[in-house]
């Protein structure tokens, strides 16, 4: 629990005044992960509190690459000297890996933050994806059609979005199908 108080108090840090909105959405996202914790075991604090901290990237203070993941990783990992379980969480979020790629960053990102096996990274996925900018529960569909219209068409985050939709809703799909079963 104490991992989870000091991801949460730590997001607030960064987010909260600067990108008010994505603290918004990280509160929301942080709940999210909360509900499906328990599918997790071992993992469930790592998932959780890389729920809360999975935007960081986005505080101006923070962007070097300009990739939020990537960005927020490296300070989690160098400033915050997070647990490297959640840095790898972070950066991998909701197939970050295309994104990497369409940005020239793939090898970068593999080496520096190995996806995670397993249900951990579609947990925060799934997390990420059905809730809305304001923090508020959605379908993933509709948390998609929102990205694409915000970004617009030829945006790089839009379309590294575009094709990873598939790969998002099996995330998601995995997910509920794991809830279901409980
Ligand atoms: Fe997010």
């Amino acid at each position: 629990m104490e991992q989870i108080e000091r991801a949460r108090d730590l997001a607030r840090l960064v987010l909260a005044e600067s990108v008010p909105r994505r603290w918004a959405h990280s509160q929301g996202v942080g709940r999210k992960a909360e509900s499906v914790a328990h599918l997790l075991g071992d993992d469930a604090s790592a998932l959780v509190s890389a729920a809360w901290l999975h935007d960081v990237g986005y505080a101006p203070d923070l962007v070097a690459t300009g990739m939020h993941q990537l960005d927020g990783a490296r300070y989690l990992r160098d400033v915050a000297g997070a647990d490297a379980l959640v840095c790898r969480l972070v950066a991998n979020h909701s197939c970050a890996h295309i994104e990497g790629r369409n940005r020239g960053l793939s090898e970068v990102l593999a080496s520096e933050f190995p996806p995670v096996e397993g249900l951990a990274t579609d947990a925060i996925t799934y997390a990420d994806m059905t809730t809305t900018p304001d923090g508020e529960p959605v379908e993933v569909e509709r948390r998609l059609a929102e990205i694409l219209s915000r970004y617009g068409d030829g945006d790089l985050v839009a379309e590294s979005i575009r094709e990873a939709s598939p790969l998002i809703i099996n995330s998601v799909r995995v997910i509920e199908a794991a809830l279901a079963e409980r």
